[in-house]
């Protein structure tokens, strides 16, 4: 999971690292109010997660809390490499005398942990390693011996530090290795690490990547999962672990791979063509091992969206084989009616592959309510096309 600015500058707070103070701001009003508390000038910055913010005008010098609002309101809502920005970070616009980068990250390819630093920050470090790559110092550091005093000061002696900030710069470097240790990242990088006027280290912009594998012995971050979903189906998929995208069209769509899930789209919105230009209402992804749950969770969730007139379920049984897809459809709708919201439109359920025939003789023995079986693909989609052309 990779993390906005704001975040990484809370988790390096909570570890030492030197900070700018900061403030999240949703609106102009807030960002007003928050530039009037730090004291102006300040920056406005567009929180995303992408680079090159500064480079699509989403970085901004503002001289008054007045002129905070103003930028907040330019920037919130701008569209940076398809990221909108929902919200923008405030802090005190720091004189800069340097701007150096430093970077932890996991070198799949040598196979260990690699620090990366350079006296050259602020402009963007892949030109950086291509232009200039004797520039970019870069040191591999071991998993077992970690980066002490001794070897933080390596670093900043090969990426050229100046004497003034060294030790400070090799005091924040620990800390961000330990950073990168207890938070259990895979990259965690600052840029610009700049040399502020009084020659003291700060961290001025923080990228963090966390190995959501170690997600389990963090329960801390799973706050950090922000949801920015601006549909509240969306939203709500989100909190249930489903990976369901919401369309504007009428037939909802189940399958199990995202693959089979996008081909399913296609041909729904194929068949469309014949049936009042119906169009498929979402992508839903139960991936493998579809559970009564995670089955009952997916009908739920498309069956909320009022514009939904008919549900397509297509599966092609792998190592989750149909006749567990089939049981898991049972149980669903079982569940569905236990909480009193019953399955009220038609589904169309197209079972293939791993012990399909199975599956069909469990599903036509449980005889469910509004459930049809077709068992080709294309004829699934034009079924529940038809279905909910029928049912305008
Ligand atoms: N608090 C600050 N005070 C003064 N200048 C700042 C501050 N924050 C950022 N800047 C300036 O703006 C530049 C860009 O900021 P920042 O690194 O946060 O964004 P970016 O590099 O454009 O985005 P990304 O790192 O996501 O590509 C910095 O290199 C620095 O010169
Ligand atoms: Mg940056």
């Amino acid at each position: 999971m990779d993390l906005y600015e704001f975040q990484a500058r809370d988790l390096f707070a909570s570890h030492g690292v030197p900070v700018p103070p900061a403030v999240v701001a949703e609106t102009p009003e807030q960002a007003r109010a928050a530039a009037a508390e730090i004291g102006a000038p300040v920056m406005v910055k567009a929180q995303v997660k992408t680079g090159g913010r500064g480079k699509a005008g989403g970085v901004k010098m503002a001289a008054t809390p007045l002129d905070a609002a103003s930028m907040a309101e330019d920037i919130l809502g701008m569209d940076i490499k398809g990221h909108t920005v929902r919200r923008v970070l405030i802090s005190p616009a720091s004189d800069i005398a340097e701007e150096y980068y430093v970077s932890f990250l996991l070198d799949r390819a040598s196979r260990t942990f690699l620090a990366m630093a350079s006296a050259e920050g602020g402009m963007e470090i892949e030109q950086l390693a291509a232009e200039k790559p004797e520039a970019l110092a870069r040191i591999p550091v071991g998993p077992a011996t970690g980066v002490d005093r001794e070897t933080a000061r390596a670093i900043v002696t090969a990426a050229g530090f100046p004497a003034t900030v060294a030790e400070a710069a090799a005091e924040a470097i620990m800390k961000l290795w330990e950073t990168f240790v207890s938070e259990d990242a895979l990259l965690v990088e600052v840029n610009p690490l700049v040399r502020d006027a009084n020659d003291r280290i700060v961290a001025l912009d923080g990228k963090v990547s966390l190995d959501d594998n170690a997600r389990f012995r963090h329960q801390d971050h799973a706050a950090l999962a922000v949801t920015d979903c601006a549909d509240p189906l969306e939203a709500r998929a989100r909190e249930k672990g489903l990976n369901y995208v919401k369309l504007d069209g009428q037939v909802g769509v189940i399958g199990n791979g995202a693959g089979l899930v996008m081909s399913t789209l296609d041909v729904v919105a194929y068949a469309g063509e014949r049936h009042d230009g119906l169009r498929p209402a979402n992508f839903l992804d139960i991936g493998g091992g579809a559970s009564a749950e995670v089955m009952a969770n997916g009908l739920d969730i498309i069956l909320s969206d009022p514009d939904v007139r008919s549900v397509l379920v297509n599966v092609f049984g792998g190592i989750t084989s149909c006749d567990a897809v089939a049981d898991g459809i049972v149980q669903a709708f079982r569940l569905l009616e236990s909480r009193r919201d019953p399955v009220n439109r038609p589904v169309v359920v197209r079972l293939d592959g791993n012990n399909a025939e199975q599956g069909r003789a469990i599903l036509d023995q449980a005889d469910l309510p509004g459930v049809r079986q077709v068992h080709s693909m294309d004829g699934a989609a034009e079924a529940a096309t038809e279905l909910a052309a029928a049912g305008a």
